[in-house]
């Protein structure tokens, strides 16, 4: 596996696997669970190289957020990334992705990215979208992989794809959990033992959400009430907010439909916590 450090590293490795094939690239953040290790997964099943980036991207964090305690464990991530069959993992310096400094072009992500998570984290996604370019820029994939547990994201960096025809397949991958439902992040970390054990009831007052649907119930402001009442058990949690919004356009809907998307982000102590599942008519899920 080769680990690169410097645009000129990455270069030289890219170019010493290019005679194997196609390749999937991964972008990360680091601090790798088996969410992440699940898209490196599925990068193998698409590309025959597949590469990785770990990078705290000071761009998408606002004043006040956790960039500087983002949690990190580089030796970590290369020994999982080794295990899960990496070739290439990039791991840039701030200095060295930002050459020079803050880009002055960066990337507008429109209305989609002030909605949801865009609400209270100003500037977050053109901050995700900016350096995503630059990734794809720098590595030039065939395809690459998102988890849909950032669901915001994934819809705006296949909009951007779209938009600005960026030629790369992206690639969605199901939200990987922990055995009580919780979703995996790697700002768990920071959970206290009490907010740990109240966290999973946001995935619970989902899934309770997705099945009045599939009994029926279509009424966005009733099927969110009773998500709202269900947290009532988890005074830890704060609810930013709940939104059953268009899979494309991230715009509320007054009745819900299948395809869908219950979305919603909670402070738990000072960690934020987001979730969302798509609705569906029937078990299992439409693309579950
Ligand atoms: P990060 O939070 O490290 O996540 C990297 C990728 O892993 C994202 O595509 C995210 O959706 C996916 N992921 C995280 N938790 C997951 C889970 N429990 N199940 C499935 N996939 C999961 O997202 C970012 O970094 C950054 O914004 C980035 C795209 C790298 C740009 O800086």
């Amino acid at each position: 596996m080769i680990v690169a450090r410097t645009r000129q590293e990455l270069a030289t490795g890219l170019a010493q696997l290019r005679s194997r094939g196609r390749q999937a690239l991964v972008p990360t953040m680091g601090y790798l669970h088996e969410g992440h290790l699940s898209l490196v997964d599925r990068a193998r099943s698409l590309a025959d190289v597949v590469t990785v980036s770990i990078f705290v991207n000071p761009l998408q964090f606002g004043p006040g957020e956790d960039l500087e305690r983002y949690p990190r464990d580089e030796a970590g991530d290369l020994a999982l990334l080794e295990a899960g069959g990496a070739h290439l993992i990039f791991a840039p310096h701030v200095k060295e992705m930002y050459l020079d400094g803050e880009p002055r072009i960066t990337v507008d992500p429109g209305r989609g990215g002030d909605v949801l998570c865009g609400a209270w984290r100003p500037g977050h996604f053109r901050g995700v979208l900016t350096v995503v370019a630059r990734l794809f820029g720098l590595f030039r994939p065939a395809a690459a992989v998102f988890g849909r547990k950032d669901f915001q994201q994934l819809v705006l960096i296949r909009r951007m794809v779209r938009d600005l025809e960026l030629d790369v397949e992206v690639d969605a991958a199901p939200t990987v959990r922990e055995e009580d439902g919780l979703a995996m992040s790697s700002r768990n970390a920071y959970l206290s033992r009490d907010g740990r054990a109240q966290a999973p009831e946001l995935h619970r007052a989902l899934s309770g959400l997705v099945e009045r649907f599939r009994r029926g119930e279509r009424d966005t402001a009733g099927l969110l009430a009773g998500l709202r009442r269900h947290l009532e058990v988890a005074p830890l949690l704060t609810l930013q907010y709940a939104e059953i919004v268009d899979a494309e356009t991230l715009e509320p809907v007054e009745r819900a439909l299948p395809g869908s998307v219950a979305a919603l982000a909670a402070q738990c102590g000072d960690t934020r916590l987001i979730d969302n599942e798509e609705l569906s008519a029937v078990q299992g899920g439409v693309g579950a």
